[in-house]
């Protein structure tokens, strides 16, 4: 089966930095290292609140790395302004509520349809692959193709989170679903990712999905590196997604 690729997620280097309001530990020595381990690329969500990566964190990144990066943000105009600025190779566009802990939901594309074709318009111009953050739904990943995104990412919060309440039919039904709506979405010619909660117990069904092409996985691996180091906990999980798709 085709390479999948593996994108590393820093955000949570700078929760810990900004626990303290100290100057480490530093989200951009996290994306050099995650490269050396591995990473296809790294992906940083600069959220309204920069409750975790800050605006200059987002040039220290790109400067230090030399695989792609995926940015993620909310569709406000400020967020597309740094993007404009920064050019990223990627971006990914999610849903954000300030009370939330993390990205709790997928984008509705199907209902913010006009605004959001007009909103990544400038971007896709600019040459930045354009991803949609959704549910593993059939409206929402048309929408995403009729907007004009290139990539959509399956959300498997849902998924993680039925495995960890023990709700192995719901998790089944989910994972299901997410299979289904992978081979849809390839089939309207869109690159498929998948992400969101995904640790050793849950990547593998994921990582064996011939379509998604990327997986993006950031919480776990740092929580993980507190006990192993940042790059066997990275080895680790490229080791799983390899073997889950050698199977
Ligand atoms: N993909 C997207 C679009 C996300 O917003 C996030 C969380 O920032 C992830 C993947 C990674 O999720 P996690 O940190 O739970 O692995």
């Amino acid at each position: 089966m085709e390479y999948q690729r593996l994108g590393v997620n820093i955000d949570h280097v700078a929760t810990v930095r900004n626990a303290r309001g100290s100057a480490y530990p530093d989200p951009a020595q996290a994306a050099i290292m995650a490269e050396a381990a591995g990473a296809d690329g790294i992906t940083a969500h600069l959220r309204e609140d920069r409750r975790h990566i800050r605006d200059d964190d987002i040039e220290r990144i790109t400067s230090a790395i030399s695989v792609p990066l995926n940015f993620e943000m909310a569709a406000t105009s400020e967020m597309q302004a740094i993007a404009m600025r920064h050019k990223p190779h990627a971006v990914c566009i999610v849903p954000e509520r300030r009370e939330e802990r993390t990205t709790e939901g997928g984008l509705n594309v199907a209902g913010d349809e006009n605004r959001l074709a007009v909103f990544i318009a400038p971007l896709v111009d600019l040459g930045c692959r354009l991803s949609m953050f959704i549910a593993a739904d059939r409206d929402q990943i048309a929408a995403s193709h009729r907007i004009g995104a290139q990539v959509v990412e399956l959300h498997t919060g849902a998924y993680c989170d039925y495995h960890y309440a023990g709700e192995f039919a719901e998790r089944d039904a989910e994972l299901s679903r997410i299979r289904d709506m992978a081979a849809y979405a390839h089939s309207l010619g869109l690159e498929v990712h998948a992400g969101h909660g995904l640790t050793y117990d849950t990547v593998a069904p994921i990582a064996a999905i011939p379509e998604v092409k990327e997986l993006n996985i950031g919480h776990f691996l740092i929580a993980q590196a507190i006990f192993d180091g940042l790059t066997p906990a990275i080895r680790e999980m490229r080791r799983l997604m390899d073997e889950a798709r050698a199977t």
